[in-house]
């Protein structure tokens, strides 16, 4: 049975400022099912790209990566927010839908030659997916795709990051 998986995020207006209708999936994570079914489809993506390591930007990322990782029984590399990683990062400054932001990988997050599958929950702009890829490629890593629960057509984020491949389950 195909599950409609809009049913599972809760759309505030003006959050977290004036403006921004925000996609919430915390009711997607609170019905296990709909949250194994997301996790499935991505599952299946990453498979067909011939994935070896996922990555995912804090926090919302790890939501979604993590079950994905250990649903294929192989890595997760973090994308972190400033001050979190105890041991030599590279890093990349990006623009958000609301503000700006710095993403820190620890130097060893990631094989040289390793196929990554990037993970998130929305892309909106495409800044920390952009931002994401970059960590990556500067660890030598080779993205061999990107995988969303919610893209945000309107922002534009696929033009920010053409010549990667791109799964959406929902686009609002
Ligand atoms: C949100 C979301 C994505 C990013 C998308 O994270 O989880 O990572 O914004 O926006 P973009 O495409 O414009 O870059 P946020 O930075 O709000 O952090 P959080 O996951 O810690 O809530
Ligand atoms: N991250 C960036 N923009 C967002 C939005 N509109 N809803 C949820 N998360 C977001």
């Amino acid at each position: 049975m195909d599950i409609d998986f809009r049913k599972y995020v809760a759309n505030v207006q003006d959050f977290p400022e004036p403006g921004v209708l925000f996609r919430d999936i915390s009711p997607l994570m609170a019905d296990g099912k709909a949250y194994a079914a997301a996790t499935d489809k991505i599952v299946e993506y990453a498979k067909s790209r011939g994935a070896e390591m996922i990555a995912g930007p804090e926090a919302r990322g790890f939501i979604v990566g993590c079950p994905v990782a250990y649903n294929m029984g192989i890595g997760f590399a973090p994308a972190r927010k400033k001050g979190k990683l105890p041991r030599e990062t590279v890093s990349v400054t990006y623009d958000l839908e609301y503000g700006q932001g710095s993403l820190y990988m620890q130097k060893d997050a990631i094989k040289p030659g390793q196929k990554v599958l990037v993970v998130d929950d929305l892309m909106a702009t495409g800044g920390t997916l952009a931002a994401t890829i970059k960590l990556i490629e500067k660890l030598g890593g080779i993205v061999v795709g990107t995988a969303f629960l919610i893209e945000l057509t309107d922002l534009h984020g696929r033009d920010k990051i053409k010549g990667y491949d791109m799964f959406t389950l929902m686009q609002y």
